[in-house]
């Protein structure tokens, strides 16, 4: 039978054979695709991988201990870190555009990510100029969607890789192609890899700068972080983390509006909680969430996030809406 020992073990000797003597690169989103497409390579050739995450300050409460800590615990992969909150937040300063933030995002991630990349080619020093591959977490259905044919093992030639520029020149190695998210993650769990992070649900590249309506500032994010890790506690006490398809929690930064706490009146901020089904986020429908765990939910984030003074919950599905607000 095709157990996940099977696929590690092949797959690893696929990479071994593909990548031989060389080194490689992988950069890690806090997603589950690129953490097991870089545990595997780095079961594959050790040391001669180095992972790269890119800290753009827009990811969930504990999402970048995940990388740095557990993962690097789990692995022992080479880690490269690049903190670029403060870049990202200036790029983002005064816009509140969806479309323009995505772009912003998009275009701050490939420069800080190109000149990581950069430093770990040069960090080599003498045979610095052998980091050949660049490491992707691309699944079976990526590549039937974009017809790439059956997914059998084909080995890139040479080619630049999504616009990097010539400097960069990267084969690919997608030790994925053949598999399907449920067998991604559990080859993550036969790889060690922590379960926060092998069950992570969806999760937008462009993180919490979508989930803020209006500007992207710190404070903001804070509030949201907060929030959402409450939303997300409380769901997986209640079991229905894995249930439902994901459970965006938007803030609506430019909408006040009165509450009442204590002895004093609030004049806070509205999250909106906007937990959905879905099969494959084409089309979804509102999660039918049990009463009491919205209730622990809007209860806690009320109690524990100051400036939140009112949990409102989207019942609209997709379509019409989308599962983002943004
Ligand atoms: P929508 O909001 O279009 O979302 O119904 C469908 C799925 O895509 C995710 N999403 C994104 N993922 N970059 C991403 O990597 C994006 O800009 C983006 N926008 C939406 C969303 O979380 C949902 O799973």
């Amino acid at each position: 039978t095709w157990t996940m020992v099977n696929i590690v073990d092949e797959q690893v000797e696929r990479i071994r054979t593909q990548i031989g003597g060389k080194r490689a690169i992988c950069g890690l989103s806090g997603g589950v695709d690129s953490a097991v497409a870089g545990a595997l390579v780095q079961r594959a050739i050790g040391d001669r991988l180095t992972c790269v995450f890119v800290d753009h300050g827009l990811l969930r409460k504990g999402e970048v201990e995940q990388v740095e800590k557990d993962f690097v615990e789990a692995t022992g992969a080479v880690l490269k870190v690049v903190d670029a909150q403060e870049r990202f937040l200036d790029a983002l300063a005064g816009v509140s555009d969806p479309e323009e933030k995505r772009k912003i995002i998009g275009r701050e991630f490939i420069r800080v990510f190109e000149q990581a990349a950069r430093e770990v080619v040069a960090e080599g020093g003498k045979e610095g100029d052998d980091v050949e591959f660049l490491v992707q977490g691309t699944l079976y259905p990526d590549v039937v969607e974009s017809g790439g044919g059956t997914g059998a093992a084909n080995i890139k030639s040479h080619h630049n890789v999504g616009g990097l520029p010539d400097d960069l020149r990267f084969s690919l190695t997608e030790p994925m192609r053949e598999l399907f998210k449920d067998e991604v993650r559990r080859v993550g769990e036969e790889l060690g890899l922590p379960a926060e992070m092998v069950w992570r649900q969806p999760f937008p590249g462009p993180g919490l700068g979508i989930r803020i309506i209006g500007e992207v500032t710190r404070e903001r994010l804070e509030i949201l972080r907060e929030a959402d890790a409450v939303a997300r506690e409380e769901l997986s006490r209640a079991g229905l983390d894995r249930d439902i398809w994901q459970c965006p929690v938007v803030l609506l930064a430019d909408v006040r509006s009165v509450g009442v706490q204590g002895d004093g009146r609030t004049y806070g901020h509205p999250v909106v909680l906007r937990p959905v089904s879905s099969e494959d986020a084409m089309t979804a429908d509102w999660s039918r969430l049990p009463y009491d765990v919205l209730a622990a939910i809007s209860n806690r984030i009320t109690n524990e996030v100051r400036e939140i003074n009112r949990v409102t919950l989207d019942v609209t599905s997709k379509p019409p809406g989308t599962i983002e607000w943004e």
